[in-house]
């Protein structure tokens, strides 16, 4: 039974009971309303408290009868049971009261809530409009216009904040029950009644248009290229112009809207394969991570110093080691000015910051590294320095140890050769600025053991990253991408004679935040360049590969850092501008390539940077360097910006159909590529078989 129906004296208490997190299914639905029910009915009782154990109030739908009918009850049936109980009803929350959870809270009459409570909206960060009333009792509460921005912003308000807006009447002790009926005790002494939220219509206002406009200008970044901010705009204008009956049931429409959405299917897609990642096909999933409480990082350059806050943030300690006493002063200076300047933006209070520098110890000492759990290398991108450098490390940590580089081109299978551990080596590819970036490629060899890849993915989720395991192929799955598919395309279009802004511009309106020439220059040209180099020892490609920003490099204009690059810029200002020397250096290279200027529009701009994706992810996946179609698409939505809206570029291609793909892909062999632009089989098969990555994921042999 989801949910306990209990009495003390004259309260009735309602305790939803259904771990994790209280997910909000038929049975919980079902016993709420029998709640309602008795407590109406039997005289004895005078007030209904509805509590949940566990670490959590209802948090939330039960995702899995998303997007299918709904089982009975329904919510509306359960929420107006609530809402017209002739008894008083009250929600006792705790940590945190979200979607669906928030709807039931809020069609209770009254809410207390713990210190630490958080509450919230979060459906739009998955396309779906609330369609629980939601819409309608949310400005009842709080006001139109606050309303709109929980609605928008999708992240959950602190109890304080929830309080002050008025969406919850009191902040009461820790424990949800005993506080729950302690407060229906005050109201019952107060002599409170029922205050139905559908009948309170005082803080509904109109939303002039000005200040429509201030509200989506603040939420612009995340809502960019997205819809479900437009149909939760006309249901909360809907609960002022409508009565309670009528807008519900728009809000029921455009929810079901909402639901169909391409937008909706791609988010959602995105939510459920950051999920499926961790599940590692043909690994056992008790195979256990081994713990990690220490971990050294070796280089503490740009990206050695990232891991090391990112691991001090996840509340490791972490030895931090460099054999140049300048470099080592570098990594902690570039550490303390980035724990300061999140203090000074109020990311971080300065306890917090001093506790998680107080855990990075700097050493030139590698003796340092004897009782570490783990070691990540992150010196130069040097073969023979990094073979030395495992080498040395595995003679040092304990013969358990997970040895970890952060290459990003060398092969980790040659690297791992070095030591006698070569199945407890794995490739930690992290992504510039380490502390920051949510993606992390996990890199297993032939020989890697099933353990230390969970550790690998147990050290991502405790760095609140998302680890995708990937194969020890050519630039793993996110760089492989990018180089042989997304800006090799780029690339070519400006041989072609497409001026850079037109391309990131293209690029910009399907949704990424940033367009690839800009995103190259940010980088760093000579990043890129450095990073081919040593791919191209291991495979040649087609030229011309990357001319344009080999060219660059040679030339020290290695973007926003040497104040030129693909674009110029001022000084101390980070806005792209025209640079006509570029069209000079651009046209040389034409002339040397022989390649000539075209009329590209901007369709094709679009169809050739997403659909080299498309075939170079499908050859991946052909490979077996990616475990899922699913993986390629979180690899793309959380490290290389590709717009979470369209679902990552496997789902995108599902989504226009792999038989119009194919079409289109076919139509762009004339676009000077040559013959890269050959169909990649698998994609061919699955379109001949008229069948998704969807399909081709659902057909992989589940975890054992
Ligand atoms: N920069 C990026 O965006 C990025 C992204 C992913 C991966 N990587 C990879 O991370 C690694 C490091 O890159 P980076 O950009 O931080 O380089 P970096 O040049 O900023 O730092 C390298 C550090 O390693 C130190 N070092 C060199 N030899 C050493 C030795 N023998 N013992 C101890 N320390 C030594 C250097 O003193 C320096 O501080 C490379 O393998 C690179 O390919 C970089």
């Amino acid at each position: 039974m989801s949910v306990q129906f209990e009495t003390r004296g004259e309260i009735a208490l309602a305790i939803v009971d259904r771990p994790p997190v209280n997910a909000i299914d038929a049975s919980v639905r079902a016993g709420l309303l029998e709640a309602a029910r008795r407590t109406g009915a039997d005289p004895a009782l005078r007030t209904l408290v509805i509590a949940c154990r566990g670490r959590t109030f209802m948090s939330g739908a039960d995702l899995t009868e998303l997007g299918s009918e709904i089982p009975p009850p329904t919510y509306t049936e359960v929420l107006d049971a609530l809402e017209s109980c002739p008894k008083p009803v009250i929600a006792s929350l705790h940590g945190t009261a979200l979607g669906g959870g928030l709807e039931i809270a809020m069609a209770c009459h009254y809410r207390c809530s713990t210190p630490g409570a958080r509450m919230g909206m979060p459906e739009i960060t998955l396309g779906i409009l609330p369609g629980a009333g939601g819409t309608q009792r949310l400005p009842r509460l709080v006001g139109s216009v606050p309303a709109l921005e929980l609605l928008l912003q999708g992240t959950p308000i602190e109890a304080v904040r929830a309080l002050d807006l008025g969406l919850i009447d009191e902040i009461v002790g820790d424990d949800p029950v005993s506080e729950g009926v302690a407060f229906a005790a005050r109201l019952l002494a107060l002599g409170s009644l029922p205050r139905p939220t559908r009948l309170r219509t005082e803080r509904l206002r109109e939303i002039d248009n000005a200040q429509l406009q201030s509200i989506l200008d603040r939420h612009a970044r995340t809502l960019r290229g997205r819809t479900t901010q437009h149909l939760a705009i006309r249901a909360i204008r809907a609960a002022r112009e409508l009565p309670f009956d009528q807008g519900q049931r728009l809000e029921a429409e455009l929810s079901a809207e909402s639901l169909r959405s391409p937008e909706s299917l791609a988010l959602r897609h995105v939510f459920f394969a950051e999920r499926e990642c961790g599940r590692v096909p043909g690994i056992d999933t008790s195979t256990r991570p081994a713990p990690i409480h220490r971990a050294a990082v070796i280089g503490a350059g740009t990206m050695g110093s990232g891991i090391a806050m990112a691991l001090a943030d996840a509340g490791m300690d972490a030895v931090l080691i460099d054999r140049d006493p300048q470099g080592l002063e570098r990594g902690l200076r570039l550490i303390r000015e980035n724990y300061d300047s999140a203090v000074k933006r109020g990311r971080m209070d300065a306890a917090t910051a001093q506790a998680r520098q107080q855990r990075i110890h700097a050493s030139l000492d590698f003796e340092q590294v004897r009782d570490v759990d783990l070691a990540i290398e992150a010196v130069f991108e040097d073969f023979e320095l990094k073979r030395a450098i495992l080498a040395q490390l595995d003679a040092l940590i304990p013969p358990l140890a997970i040895l970890a580089s952060n290459t990003s081109s060398l092969s980790l299978g040659a690297l791992a050769r070095a030591t006698r551990r070569p199945e407890r080596v794995i490739g930690l590819h992290f992504f510039s600025p380490a502390n920051v970036m949510r993606l992390l490629e996990i890199v297993r060899t032939q020989e890697t053991a099933p353990s230390a890849i969970t550790t690998g993915l147990a050290l991502a989720k405790a760095m609140r990253k998302i680890g995708v395991v990937v194969g020890d192929g050519f630039g793993f799955v996110g760089n492989r991408m990018m180089l042989d598919g997304y800006f090799r395309e780029a690339e070519l279009m400006l041989l072609q004679g497409v001026p850079p802004a037109r391309i990131d511009a293209v690029m910009e309106t399907f949704g990424f935040a940033m367009g690839p020439n800009k995103v190259n220059d940010m980088a760093g040209i000579d990043v890129g360049t450095r990073v081919r180099a040593e791919l191209a020892r291991r495979e040649a490609r087609e030229q011309p590969y990357h001319a344009v920003s080999d060219a660059l490099t040679t030339r020290g204009r290695l973007g926003q850092k040497s104040g030129r690059g693909i674009y110029r810029y001022e000084a101390g200002d980070r806005t792209p501008l025209h640079d006509p020397e570029l069209a000079q250096l651009v046209g040389d290279l034409a002339s040397k390539y022989r390649i000539a200027s075209r009329e590209v529009p901007d369709s094709e701009i679009e169809a050739r940077c997403v659909l080299s994706l498309v075939n170079v992810g499908a050859q991946i996946l052909a490979e077996g360097l990616a475990c899922r179609a699913s993986d390629i698409d979180v690899v793309w939505t959380s490290g290389y910006g590709f717009p979470r809206s369209r679902g990552g570029p496997m789902h995108h291609a599902d989504s226009l159909g792999l038989r119009t793909v194919i079409e289109r892909i076919e139509a762009l062999a004339d676009t000077g590529g040559g013959s890269y632009w050959k169909v990649s089989p698998l994609l061919a098969e699955l379109a001949r078989d008229g069948r998704s990555f969807a399909d081709f994921d659902r057909s992989r042999p589940p975890e054992t």
